[in-house]
């Protein structure tokens, strides 16, 4: 979403299924309550909450009202919570009892389309996965996503989208069987944040970088996402997933195409994901023993997240004592196409490491070492360009330039763009740009079936491989993952670009 006056999305009605869960409280709410306070919400727009535990409407604002309340007192806080603001919000939420496997829950459903919406619903599934097929199913059943009488009618789900790749093709099958693609909008909150969306802004709307973006200048790419949290209260769930498939097929892939993909002939839903597919489609798929080579596998233990002590992985709440889940993964994979043919793309992501980070660096090759011959001047030290996603968004080259003196001496320099110097930032969480498509019916930032399964086809090998033969190596809590992390790219002579 632009800066500039953009019109109110069409009137509707919203359902939240999983109305008490902790997508709803984190991120939809305050979502929801940025697009209202910039007058981007229809005023007929509804919101209905949906779930089994019995409450008002009533209660049920008066539940959300207070968690945008504790927000604004939270670590970080950024006190935006308005009560004019807030209460214009209240006044369109309304809630169901239900459980989600009743045909009941639907029936009431149906009644709660309103009128003033022109039919138009959107089904949020913020539920835990195992609820997806069935609410798509029962959804279908009860005739809630027939479309023939005009109004829309789309299905939003959430992440995980399957947890290997046979089932990411089941629960797709089971979703496309109650309704047609054009109605499912599968969500990766990666694609809501601006300086992801920017990467394909920057890439195609400069000429400048498409002479240099391929594999005769470029040498690697490193995707990171590094993070300090520890699984905090999502053991349970964390213990079962892992850093691999938590963040690689969506998240970290997600990024690589942005990066990788060629341009679209149009910046239209189906051009865009068209390309993308094709480019997660073209990562080589390993055999097993490439795939155990071309993969670590890293655990946190105890240690120091600053100043402060953290338990190791397997002392959190819901966590196996000997688990031996992932919470740091570092792989290779190679594009098999014309532009990036052997340029390895290295990934990594973890929890509890040195800082948080998510960012893409491009290492150009270096300059020929000729050039110096006669001078005390080592070969010179390759280009770097990072485009951090998060915290400190923006873009920056990284230049070798001369330190100014007698003496020819090379020093690193940077040239950059941060977005805070540029652009007001107001605080968002990425979700507002994601609703507001919904509403209008774009999914280009949303993921399509062939998206999703490239990415499990991809990812698949490390998890077969892994079952038969894994190593977990322990990393203390506060570093940057496990020396064999380092050693993936130390064995091919490169090294991971410093984070931070
Ligand atoms: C989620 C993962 O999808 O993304 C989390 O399940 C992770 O484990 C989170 O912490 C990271 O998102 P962000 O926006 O903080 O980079």
């Amino acid at each position: 979403m632009s800066q500039q006056k953009i019109p109110a999305a069409p009137p509707c009605t919203l359902f939240l299924f999983g109305a008490n869960g902790d997508l709803v409280k984190r991120l939809l709410t305050p979502a929801l309550y940025n697009l209202s306070r910039d007058g981007l919400l229809d005023r007929n727009l509804r919101i209905v909450g949906v779930d089994h535990n019995a409450a008002t409407a009533e209660a049920f604002a008066e539940r959300l009202h207070g968690f945008m309340a504790d927000r604004d007192k939270g670590e970080g806080a950024t006190k935006c919570l308005d009560d004019k603001v807030w209460a214009k919000l209240a006044k369109r939420l309304d809630y169901q009892t239900g459980d989600f496997l009743d045909p009941a829950t639907y029936e009431a459903l149906a009644k709660r389309i309103a009128k003033t919406t022109h039919g138009n619903a959107i089904f949020y599934l913020a539920t835990s996965p195992r609820f997806f097929p069935e609410v798509a199913q029962r959804l279908g059943d009860a005739g809630l996503l027939d479309e023939s009488a005009g109004g829309f009618r789309r299905v939003v789900v959430e992440k995980p989208f399957g947890t290997d790749l046979a089932s990411a093709e089941a629960l797709n099958a089971r979703l496309l069987k109650v309704m047609s693609e054009r109605q499912i909008y599968r969500i990766d909150h990666y694609l809501g944040k601006e300086t992801v969306q920017n990467i394909l802004v920057s890439r195609f709307s400069n000429g400048l970088f498409e002479s240099f973006w391929n594999n005769h200048y470029i040498d690697h790419v490193q995707i990171t996402a590094a993070e300090t949290v520890g699984v905090e209260t999502r053991g349970a769930f964390y213990d079962n997933t892992g850093a691999l498939r938590d963040m690689v097929p969506n998240h970290l892939f997600q990024l690589l195409a942005m990066v990788a993909m060629e341009p679209p002939a149009a910046f239209g839903a189906d051009a865009v994901r068209g390309e993308k597919a094709k480019v997660i489609g073209a990562i080589r798929p390993w055999s097993a023993k490439m795939a155990l080579k071309n993969s670590v596998r890293g655990q946190y233990s105890a240690g120091k997240q600053g100043r402060k002590r953290v338990p190791g992985y397997r002392e959190e709440g819901n966590v196996a004592t000997d688990s031996q889940t992932e919470t740091y993964v570092a792989l290779k994979v190679m594009i098999d196409n014309w532009r990036w043919a052997g340029v390895p793309f290295y990934l990594r992501t973890g929890k509890r490491m040195s800082v948080r980070d998510t960012e893409i660096a491009i290492c150009f090759k270096p300059a020929p070492y000729a050039q110096f011959r006669e001078s005390e001047l080592e070969r010179p030290k390759p280009n770097y360009l990072k485009i951090q996603i998060q915290p400190n968004e923006g873009m920056w080259f990284d230049l070798q330039a001369k330190r100014p003196g007698p003496e020819l001496v090379m020093e690193n320099v940077e040239l950059g763009f941060a977005y805070k110097d540029f652009f007001k930032m107001t605080p968002a969480t990425g979700y507002e740009t994601l609703i507001y498509d919904c509403l209008t019916g774009d999914q280009t930032l949303f993921q399509r079936a062939d998206n999703i399964e490239n990415g499990w086809r991809a990812v698949q090998p490390f998890l077969d491989a892994w079952a038969n033969e894994s190593e977990v190596h322990a990393y203390p809590a506060g570093e940057d993952g496990p020396e064999a992390g380092n050693e993936l790219l130390t064995r091919d002579k490169r090294e991971w670009h410093s984070l931070g």
